[in-house]
């Protein structure tokens, strides 16, 4: 054969890592936490093996073990005590996401984010007030407006606590620049905001679900998350966030979304934030059980394709375990 051309020579063991177009390491990686003001214990979280929700106390201890993989950063999420229509307890000063900030930002040397948003908080589940007869008519939806200033509240209290960034998932019109406005006014200028920018209504969220108690009681959130049907409209979400001083611009899920999140590389320069969420976790650990996949090497090749697309950061419940095998 007279082929000049032959991929295969750059494929070798002594080449192939130098020629390697895309990389991976423990500081692309941010590990979800969940902390629970409902326990006392540690509670295995059944639909995402591996993973715990962890009463304040226990926070620090935590979050310590995810710095000792070699992950920097962490993202805070909340199960309030108690919940009602407002989701009041999500901006309260000795809330649970304030109170266990306050205690891995002095302990440890983590990057610290939260996640801003009701749905944990609210008793019907919804990210946000809903209208009157919300329950029984499908058509009427979150209150967006109303909403707003509840979101600006609920960063504002995080970054007193001392959250180093905050990235509001409500999908609420507005609600970057709402967040902007309220953190600069109380001082928190330097808090950057990662916005959920694209984040589609999908069915990949199911575990979260479960495991941060914010099923919606009624409904969906087709209303406000985006149709999975439009790649377009992303491009659209993400241009208004920055518009309104968004830093890190995030598509959420990442492995069905890939297309999405090259398109939000290639058209801004913000770095980009793919969340590779719990329903992608769940379904490979689901197969690894099985012995259908490689529960690593599967996790791993995933995480590549999300660098490879365009992301610069990676949100992951494989963090921990990747992290440590590199
Ligand atoms: C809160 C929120 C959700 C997720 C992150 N923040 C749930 C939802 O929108 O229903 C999902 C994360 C995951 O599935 O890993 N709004």
């Amino acid at each position: 054969m007279n082929l000049t051309d032959r991929p295969r020579r750059l494929r070798t063991d002594g080449i192939r890592s130098l020629v390697s177009e895309t990389n991976l390491s423990a500081t692309d990686l941010l590990a979800p936490v969940f902390v629970d003001a409902t326990t006392d214990e540690r509670v295995e979280i059944e639909s995402m093996p591996g993973h715990e929700r962890v009463p304040v106390s226990e926070a620090v201890a935590r979050v310590q073990e995810v710095l000792d993989t070699g992950v920097e950063a962490v993202m805070l999420f909340g199960i309030p005590e108690s919940k009602d229509e407002r989701g009041t307890r999500a901006w309260a000063e000795d809330g649970v996401v304030q109170e266990a900030t306050r205690r891995v930002t002095a302990a440890t040397d983590a990057y610290v984010v939260t996640d801003v948003c009701l749905c944990e908080y609210t008793s019907h589940g919804h990210c946000g007030v809903v209208e009157d007869e919300a329950e029984t008519d499908p058509t009427l939806t979150v209150k967006n407006d109303e909403t707003l200033e509840l979101l600006a509240k609920t960063a504002v209290s995080h970054a007193r606590a001392g959250a180093d960034m905050v990235a509001p998932s409500s999908m609420t019109d507005g609600m970057v620049g709402a967040i902007r406005e309220a953190l600069d006014a109380d001082g928190h200028e330097s808090v950057p905001v990662m916005s959920y920018a694209a984040k589609y209504e999908s069915a990949f969220y199911g575990p979260f679900r479960d495991a941060a108690d914010g099923a919606p009681a009624f409904g969906d959130r087709r209303h406000y998350q985006m149709d999975p049907a439009n790649g377009r409209e992303a491009l659209r979400e993400v241009r208004l966030d920055v518009e309104q001083g968004a830093d890190v611009l995030m598509v959420k899920p990442a492995l069905a979304y890939l297309d999405v999140v090259r398109a939000v590389r290639e058209e801004f320069d913000h770095p980009v934030a793919a969340y590779n969420v719990s329903g992608e976790y769940a379904m490979i650990h689901a197969a690894a059980e099985k012995g259908w996949l490689d529960l690593e090497a599967t996790a791993f090749e995933s995480l590549l394709a999300m660098k490879r697309a365009g992301a610069d950061l990676i949100l992951t419940y494989f963090a921990e375990d990747v992290a440590a095998a590199l």
